[in-house]
């Protein structure tokens, strides 16, 4: 981390645009305090990806929180998808506007935490794969600069940026996103806390999903049910906790439970004074 920021700060100055990559399910958490410390002077895209699998109606409010700060713009995208990514180039040239021409290119930065899917953004703004994506975090190998022929150069994160991890519920909610690797957090303990979360905010998402008739009471008896509605039992009958858990939470990752976003803006503030 230390090594990442001595680059940053080193590239910072002979950069006009910051593209800041963030889950859109979860922008807090998914973004790294080093950039926010570095980059408070340079115009910045936040770029609110997997937008395809978070809810509409957050990403919303999610812009128009980062959008009340000067310089920044907010958007929301699905990097694999080649059209979504389209509008980016012209928000550069948006907010560097004596740059992107002949001589003075536009020089561009793309940074973030591993698995927020900067690789597959890379990789759809030029048009070709120049970029690796993983499918696991922390796998992206990039070149150093890509040119991507309309005087604009695109920059990749100098080093590997890693979350922020000291408070417990965004860990969490990073783990649950599939941004730690699965070694990291027990599946059983993670599925319980996701299906407490689930049962608060997405309810409806839950039932429709599994053919619940009533919500189960607890986070616990949810994780029971799914199993047995899933047939993950072993002898005895019993409930196999393990493979009801990796299920759930590979069915959520991908969006199968429907658009679900982990954090609003107000949950933010909320535990933010809570820690405090
Ligand atoms: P990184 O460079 O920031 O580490 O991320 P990377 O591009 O490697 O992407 C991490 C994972 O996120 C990849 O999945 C990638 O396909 C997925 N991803 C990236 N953008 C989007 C998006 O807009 N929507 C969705 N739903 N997923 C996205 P993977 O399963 O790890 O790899 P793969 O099996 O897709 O190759």
């Amino acid at each position: 981390m230390k090594r990442a920021r001595r680059r940053i700060a080193d590239m910072l100055p002979r950069i006009d645009v910051v593209i800041e990559v963030l889950d859109a399910r979860l922008p807090m958490s998914s973004a790294n305090p080093i950039l926010r410390e570095l980059n408070r002077h340079k115009p910045c895209i936040k770029v609110l990806n997997k937008d395809d699998l978070a809810d509409p109606e957050v990403t919303q409010e999610w812009v128009g929180y980062f959008e009340k700060e000067d310089g920044i713009r907010a958007l929301p995208l699905e990097a694999k998808e080649s059209l979504s990514v389209a509008c980016l180039p012209k928000l550069c040239r948006n907010l560097a506007p004596r740059r992107g021409k002949p001589g003075r290119p536009l020089r561009t930065m793309v940074v973030g935490i591993p698995n927020v899917g900067k690789s597959t953004l890379i990789n759809s703004l030029a048009g070709k794969r120049v970029a690796r994506v993983g499918n696991r975090p922390a796998l992206t190998t990039c070149p150093q600069q890509i040119d991507l022929h309309n005087h604009i150069l695109l920059s990749d994160t100098p080093g590997l940026l890693w979350p922020r991890l000291d408070n417990r519920n965004g860990a969490y909610r990073l783990a649950v996103s599939g941004a730690i690797g699965d070694k990291a957090v027990d599946d059983a303990d993670l599925a319980l806390f996701a299906a407490g979360f689930m049962a608060v905010r997405y309810p409806e998402q839950v039932m429709r999903r599994y053919k619940f008739e009533t919500m189960p009471g607890t986070a616990a008896e949810i994780i029971e049910e799914i199993g047995r509605r899933r047939g993950c039992l072993i002898s005895g009958g019993h409930i196999d906790v393990q493979r009801t858990a990796g299920l759930f939470l590979r069915e959520l990752r991908s969006g199968k439970l429907g658009r679900v976003s982990f954090e609003r803006p107000e949950d933010m503030f909320v535990e933010e004074n809570l820690e405090i």
